[in-house]
């Protein structure tokens, strides 16, 4: 038994993630040089493998930085109540700022996050998410660079769990129901 017997389908193939990721990449070279030096915050745990396509794209200087956070109220679609499990080790006051989410879905974290950061004064934010799923929006938030719209669907893989598992999985997959119908889960996150 192998953790891909659990996977429906293949959504977004690994050749077609690292392209895409590669054209996000060179915009950001043509929007940021040496002398911006921003810093590219990723966000955990999702966005670790994003953010390691990513940063390996771009030819400017820059840095990066992680922060974690947990949503509040259980279950597996955000709450709107976020919590900070990791801050950023660095600060970003005057810095020019770049979110490296994996997925927005309802936008509360990000909201929350925007939120954060703003009252930190960095010199500009922007946003990078691999997937957007702006069917289950509930509160508006601005993108700069996405890489894919995806269908209210149980994305997975590629840095995204479910229960933790299947984040090493190279392409964005689709979890058989029976996976989470089993565990007794009725919701569709992610
Ligand atoms: C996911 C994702 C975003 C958030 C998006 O994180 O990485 O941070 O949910 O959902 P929202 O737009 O509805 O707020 P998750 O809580 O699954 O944590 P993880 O990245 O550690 O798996």
């Amino acid at each position: 038994m192998s953790l891909y017997d659990d996977i429906e389908k293949v959504l977004i193939p690994e050749d077609v993630l690292q392209r895409r990721i590669a054209e996000i990449g060179a915009e950001m070279n043509g929007l940021y040089s040496d002398a911006d030096y921003p810093m590219l915050v990723c966000i955990l745990k999702g966005a670790f493998m994003f953010l390691a396509d990513l940063t390996r794209q771009l030819a400017f200087r820059h840095e990066i930085d992680f922060m974690e956070i947990s949503s509040y109220g259980g279950g597996t679609s955000s709450s709107g109540v976020v919590r900070i499990l990791l801050d950023l080790a660095s600060t970003i006051e005057g810095r020019h700022v770049v979110i490296v989410e994996d997925i927005v879905d309802s936008g509360h974290t990000l909201t929350y996050i925007l939120r954060h950061f703003a009252a930190r004064r960095p010199a500009s934010i922007r946003v990078a998410t691999l997937l957007n799923k702006p069917s289950r929006r509930e509160v508006d938030v601005p993108l700069d660079f996405v890489g894919f719209e995806v269908p209210n669907e149980f994305v997975m893989g590629y840095g995204l769990d479910y229960a933790e598992q299947y984040r090493n999985v190279p392409f964005i997959g689709v979890l058989k129901a029976a996976v989470y119908q089993t565990a007794g889960d009725t919701s569709v996150p992610h």
